[in-house]
């Protein structure tokens, strides 16, 4: 199939997720039909859409002439057969719970048509697992984003042990059409790519503040400020050859063996969790959050990442990526 005539699209889920992916795919001048479980959950997933159109064209991410046009192709539906008779490419988005993502395949896989490609945006299914009722898993995918999707370019295209290349392709260059960077991840791994780094990152972080080695703040800081301002720029891997292999050579040798290896929750997590601290939300985590209004930091966040990425658009256009084709 080929990606630039895909034009009936499916979102199966209008949640946080399925919102953002409905923003995204009508953008991209698709046809949207979302589905969820009832008239309400739609509605209000309606009115998300609008507001994160809105968000765009205040920022000029958008034309504000634009936001009617895109509006007018997205629609609900509680029916998932009504949805998806006659979708080229469905999103699946509904909670993350492995029976009932398999239910919805099955139903997929009988409701679509038989070249519909089937995506699932499971953060942490495997792929396989999810299609397991399917009687056609290599068409199943997996397209793995990171919220808010709408500002944050990458997808991870995943492989099932049953995924055909031709879907891989299809579905990274469909997703790279609708503005995104895809990367492929050829295994159907726990956590795909970033999420294991992210897990190796919080696993040692979180052992040095258990160590008294740094506070949370200054552990934190020394991730954003120190090595996150280039990661935009240059990746970890392309960092060593900067460096030297040599140099990361030896210091594999001195730090490697003094590193957090523990092969579950470290004990600093679950006493956290048993106090029932379990982050801004409960009022309590690695920081305090008391009296804060959670909800307006999370949005002015999101505003300013819309904003730092929208610089890095300027800075750093999609071909000034020096050595990263390979
Ligand atoms: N939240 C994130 O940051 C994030 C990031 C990456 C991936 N994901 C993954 O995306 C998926 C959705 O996450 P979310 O945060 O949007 O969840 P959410 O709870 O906000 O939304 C899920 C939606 O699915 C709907 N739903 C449930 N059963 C359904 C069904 N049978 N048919 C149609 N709709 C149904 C729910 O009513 C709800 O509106 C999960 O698999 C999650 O792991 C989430």
């Amino acid at each position: 199939m080929d990606a630039n005539r895909i034009e009936r699209t499916a979102v199966i889920g209008g949640g946080l997720m399925g919102v953002g992916f409905a923003h995204i795919l009508g953008q991209a001048g698709c046809q949207v039909r979302v589905v969820d479980v009832s008239d309400q959950l739609l509605e209000r997933s309606m009115q998300r859409v609008k507001d994160s159109l809105g968000l765009f064209a205040r920022h000029g991410l958008l034309a504000q002439d634009q936001v009617g046009p895109i509006l007018s192709r997205i629609t609900g539906t509680t029916s998932l057969q009504e949805a998806t008779r006659d979708a080229q490419f469905v999103i699946e988005a509904t909670v993350e719970e492995l029976p009932l993502k398999q239910d919805v395949f099955e139903k997929l896989d009988r409701y679509s048509p038989p070249e519909a490609i089937l995506a699932t945006n499971t953060s942490s299914l495997k792929v396989g697992d999810i299609a397991q009722r399917v009687g056609r898993p290599e068409r199943v995918v997996g397209s793995h984003f990171f919220y808010p999707h709408t500002v944050v370019p990458l997808v991870e295209v995943v492989y099932g042990p049953s995924t055909s290349d031709g879907v891989v392709e299809t579905t990274a260059a469909f997703w790279k059409r609708c503005g995104k960077a895809p990367v492929i991840c050829r295994k159907d791994v726990n956590g795909f790519i970033v999420n294991r780094i992210q897990a190796a990152i919080a696993r040692e972080a979180t052992s040095m503040v258990a160590n008294g080695v740094a506070s949370a703040g200054d552990v934190d800081r020394a991730i954003r400020l120190g090595m996150g301002v280039r990661l935009p720029l240059v990746g970890t891997l392309e960092q060593r050859d900067w460096g030297g292999l040599d140099i990361h050579y030896a210091a594999a040798q001195s730090v490697y063996p003094t590193l957090e290896n523990a092969t579950g929750p470290l004990p600093l997590l679950v006493e956290k969790i048993s106090r029932g601290e379990i982050g801004a939300k409960a009022g309590k985590g690695f920081y305090d959050w008391t009296g804060k209004d959670v909800n307006a930091l999370r949005l002015k966040k999101e505003e300013r990442l819309l904003l730092l990425i929208k610089a890095l658009k300027e800075i750093m256009p999609e071909d000034d990526d020096l050595v990263n084709n390979q």
